[in-house]
């Protein structure tokens, strides 16, 4: 019988592929121990085979396109046979039409897809595929949502791909969770992913998060899988956010662009254009930011409201943009700029739904505040970028080049950015203002505005 290593919580009896630090069922420390399964005869180790790290093979990746340029970019190029890939986002977001739309465009191509659902009736996915102009014979769709029967639908089809729609509805006879529960959820996915790695077809496992990201579910999945993406936005606009968080086997923070429309999600080639297409010029607390995601410059707009707060109770809101950066922000325009906001109402918001995660947000955040205290408009060509250190220094921030590029195809003539920034070769048509503080970008914008400022 062949010997199966793994490791066992010696706590709960949880078993693992991996050494974890803590139990992920008990949540005990330290107690996860390396075992032979026990179903093994013999349990002393006396032959290993290692191998010369120069003489392992490189394996070569077989990646399949989706076909979905948008998709394809935040995977590094495609999917990867035998590996699984985890699409998480809260409900609504629009996950089943975009996996619902891969699936067609890889049918198209002659490529087996199996999709099981276990949210929708056939009629429903029938329904929707119409209005996604879906029509493809190599797209086999089940409701179904006990595991073994999508690993008797996988052994009938040969699918390349196979997508589980959710692991929230997924259980499988050999857990006793109940669907939707950690263990229920683990259990089910493990199989699938065992199933995928010895068959070396693609799964694509679609997870339900909330807000906080809680919730039996993907969160406790991210080890399991090579691959983790999240979609995000707010479902009452159209703009959807793809994002990779982990990939084994590609960039990770790549961001894909798309638009829900009537028939399906469209894809955004030219994001900076859309986020900016809704802004005022000539409007205080108004600012346009040129922010690096992944590999690509995306120009949006930060604004920012300053506002009388009631006594005792000023409130900071942060849409879009980190709430502790804002308050760091806060403290040094107080400290460095000699701008208190501590007894007023601060929101700030990007446009779009964007998240930005970018650091270099921070000279934008203070500026749009700057301009909305002081209530005078910044120049409609300006752009910002730079990180806000606690001295009140601008920092350096990558990709200096491609910021300013897209900013000059925009249309932008001026950037503040950090006087230490080595942007390569900037284009020709856009002047750059090199700010050592954050009170010296200030000025360079708006002199009279802040001529307060030491
Ligand atoms: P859905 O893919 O069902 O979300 P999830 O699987 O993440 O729960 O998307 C649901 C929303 O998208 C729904 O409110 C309707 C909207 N939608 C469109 O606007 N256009 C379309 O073509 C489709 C299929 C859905
Ligand atoms: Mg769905």
């Amino acid at each position: 019988m062949p010997r199966r290593p793994g490791f066992v919580c010696e706590s709960c009896s949880y078993r693992t592929a991996k050494w974890l630090g803590r139990c992920p069922e008990c949540d005990s420390w330290d107690t996860i121990r390396e075992s032979m399964d026990s179903t093994s005869p013999d349990s002393t180790v006396d032959n290993v085979v290692t191998q010369a790290f120069t003489e392992i093979d490189t394996p070569v990746e077989d990646r399949i396109p989706t076909g979905l340029d948008e998709f394809d970019r935040v995977l590094g190029g495609g999917l990867v046979r035998g590996s699984a890939v985890l699409v998480g986002g809260e409900p609504g977001i629009g996950k089943s039409t975009l996996l619902l739309q891969a699936a067609a465009a890889l049918s198209r191509r002659g490529l087996p897809v199996l999709y099981a659902s276990g949210e929708e009736s056939i009629s429903q996915i029938r329904l929707r595929g119409q209005r996604l102009g879906v029509s493809s014979a190599d797209l086999h769709v089940m409701c179904e949502s006990r595991v073994e029967a999508i690993e008797v639908a996988i052994g009938q089809v040969h699918p390349t791909v196979v997508i589980a729609d959710s692991i929230q509805t997924l259980r499988s006879a050999e857990s006793s969770g109940i669907p939707g529960s950690v263990q229920q959820v683990r259990h089910s996915a493990g199989r699938l992913v065992d199933n995928a790695k010895e068959r070396g077809h693609v799964l694509v496992l679609v997870g339900h998060v909330t807000k906080d990201g809680a919730i039996a579910g993907p969160r406790t999945l991210e080890h399991l899988v090579d691959c983790v993406l999240q979609f995000e936005g707010d479902r009452r606009r159209e703009h959807r956010l793809l994002r990779g968080l982990k990939n084994r086997f590609g960039p990770t923070d790549e961001l894909g662009v798309y638009r829900m429309a009537a028939s399906g999600l469209a894809e955004v080639s030219n994001p900076s254009e859309r986020f900016l297409s809704e802004r005022t010029t000539g409007t205080a607390g108004s600012v346009v930011m040129a922010a690096v995601e992944g590999q690509r410059a995306l120009l949006v707009e930060v604004q920012a409201l300053v506002g009388e707060a009631r006594p005792g109770l000023p409130r900071r809101t942060a849409l879009g943009v980190d709430a502790g950066r804002l308050a760091m922000i806060l403290a040094v325009l107080e400290r460095s700029a000699r701008i208190s906001l501590s007894d007023r109402d601060v929101f700030v918001n990007v446009t779009g739904g964007l998240s930005l995660k970018d650091p270099a947000s921070d000279l934008a955040v203070a500026a749009a505040l700057v301009s909305s205290v002081s209530d005078r408009p910044l120049p409609d060509d300006a752009v910002l970028f730079g990180e806000i250190g606690l001295t009140g220094e601008l920092r350096d921030v990558p990709q200096v080049e491609l910021r300013l590029k897209e900013a000059a195809r925009m249309g932008f003539r001026q950037a503040i950015l950090p006087a230490v920034s080595t942007g390569g070769s900037p284009p020709s048509d856009i002047h750059c203002v090199h700010c050592e503080r954050i009170g010296d970008a200030l000025k360079t914008l708006r002199p009279a505005v802040v001529d307060q400022i030491g």
